[in-house]
């Protein structure tokens, strides 16, 4: 079974996410390829799809958004799960509900599941409004255990299918 990953990250710390996910679900047996969203061709030859984006003031990245749009016919036929990241704290190891776009694209493209991981924030990142969040909320909220239990899930499920 043969799963795409693709991702929109402004700062890296999705695209890191994203290969998180891809060495989870390889670890589980499954065949993985991790792209950028804007790269990923069309999806000849996929069996499932991830889609991962960086949340920006309550939005999904614009590059998952459009991947996720774009290919909405052909994920409808598709198993698929959206990923958001994500917090700057703790918040993220309960269950946050999604933002109203992501959403919206669950029902629209029928995702099997979505869910929101921390983020990360570097001390030197650059522009406004991020540099002045990063004297303070600089971080990294990813958590690998939290990744390899969710992806465990998803490859528990993708074998059933
Ligand atoms: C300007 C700015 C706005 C952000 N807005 C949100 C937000 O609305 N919700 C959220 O959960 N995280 C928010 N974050 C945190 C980012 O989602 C987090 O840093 C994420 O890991 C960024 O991913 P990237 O490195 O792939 O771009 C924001 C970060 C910045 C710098």
């Amino acid at each position: 079974m043969r799963v795409l990953i693709a991702y929109g990250s402004k700062r890296g710390g999705t695209a890191g996410l994203a290969e998180m996910i891809g060495d989870e679900l390889e670890a589980a047996g499954l065949d993985t390829v991790v792209k950028p969203a804007r790269d990923a061709g069309n999806l000849d030859g996929f069996d499932s799809v991830v889609i991962a984006g960086a949340l920006y003031a309550k939005r999904w990245h614009h590059d998952a958004r459009h991947f996720a749009r774009r290919h909405a016919a052909t994920l409808r036929s598709l198993p698929v799960w959206l990923v958001s990241s994500g917090p700057l704290d703790d918040s993220a190891a309960g269950v946050i509900p999604p933002v109203k776009h992501v959403a919206n694209l669950m029902s629209q493209i029928g995702a099997r599941g979505q869910v929101t991981f921390g983020g990360r924030l570097e001390r030197s990142a650059r522009g406004f409004p991020a540099s002045a969040m990063a004297k303070t909320k600089a971080g990294d909220w990813r958590d690998r255990s939290h990744v390899r239990a969710w992806a465990s899930a998803v490859a528990e499920e993708l074998g059933r299918a």
